[in-house]
């Protein structure tokens, strides 16, 4: 099996790259199944992915609960009885300086980018290994790679879901593939969970001078779904030709 037929749950696909990435998917033949807290949002996503004849559906979801991560992949087995990836997508880079002290802002990075990773990971790891299958997609970032003043926190979130990427695939054994992707900067709603003005004002000029599509990002993914079973693409890493 390649994309067409795969069930693929997708945090934070409310918007961005997450949305980006089930409309990719579905237009490929996968069933879809939506999480993130804005319903509207979702429901809309929803409705224009079923109305291009897509498999969907969505469940209200915040990674900061493990009890709702767990709904989104039991949403999952529900509707389309198996799951086969889950795309630990949800995110939120409210960045800043470390003197700034915008110490609840570190918090809810490490709540949201980490712990809501791990919580994902939780939810889907009992299916996989009674499915003897599966695929966890993590979406982390260049932010890890270059580490620039400001994205201190955000990126160390990024690069403790990068180890726990690698250790779990060691663990995993022949039936779980585990693949990271970085994006570098793209042009989706990221700035607005910017609270610090600084930060916003200086990296959203930056962000909107050389960002690219969403969809870059979710050809990545699909890429990394597409491969054969014994196929496992660790590490894609997709920025804009003129990041610096
Ligand atoms: N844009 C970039 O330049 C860039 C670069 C590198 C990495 N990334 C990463 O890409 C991922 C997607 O971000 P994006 O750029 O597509 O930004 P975005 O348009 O702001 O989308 C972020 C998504 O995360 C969801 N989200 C935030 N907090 C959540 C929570 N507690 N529970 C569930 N969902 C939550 C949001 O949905 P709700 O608000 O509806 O919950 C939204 O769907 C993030 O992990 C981000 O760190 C982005």
């Amino acid at each position: 099996m390649s994309i067409a037929g795969k069930v693929v749950a997708i945090t934070g696909a409310s918007s961005g790259i997450g949305r980006a990435t089930a409309i990719l998917l579905a237009e490929a033949g996968a069933t879809v199944v939506l999480g993130a807290r804005r319903e509207d949002l979702l429901a809309d996503a929803a409705r224009d992915i079923a109305a291009a004849g897509g498999k969907v559906t969505y469940k209200v979801t915040d990674v900061c609960v493990r009890s709702d991560l767990e709904a989104l992949v039991a949403r999952a087995v529900e509707y389309a009885g198996r799951l086969d990836v889950i795309v630990n997508n949800a995110g939120i880079s409210p960045l800043s300086r470390f003197d700034a002290l915008r110490v609840e802002d570190w918090d809810a990075m490490i709540d949201v980018n980490l712990r809501g990773t791990l919580y994902g990971i939780a939810a889907a790891l009992p299916v996989f290994q009674r499915q003897r299958s599966g695929h966890v997609i993590n979406v982390v970032s260049t932010a890890g790679i270059k580490i620039v003043p400001t994205m201190g926190v955000y990126a160390a979130t990024k690069n403790a879901v990068r180890t726990i990427s690698e250790a779990l695939r060691q663990e995993a054994g022949a039936h779980l593939r585990v693949t990271e992707v970085s994006p570098g900067m793209i042009a989706t709603n990221l700035t607005d969970s910017f609270t610090d003005p600084v930060a916003r004002d200086a990296i959203a000029a930056r962000v909107a001078a050389v960002a690219i599509p969403a969809a870059a990002i979710a050809r990545g993914i699909a890429y990394a779904i597409d491969q054969p079973d014994d196929v496992d693409v660790g590490s894609i890493v997709i920025r804009p030709t003129a990041q610096d």
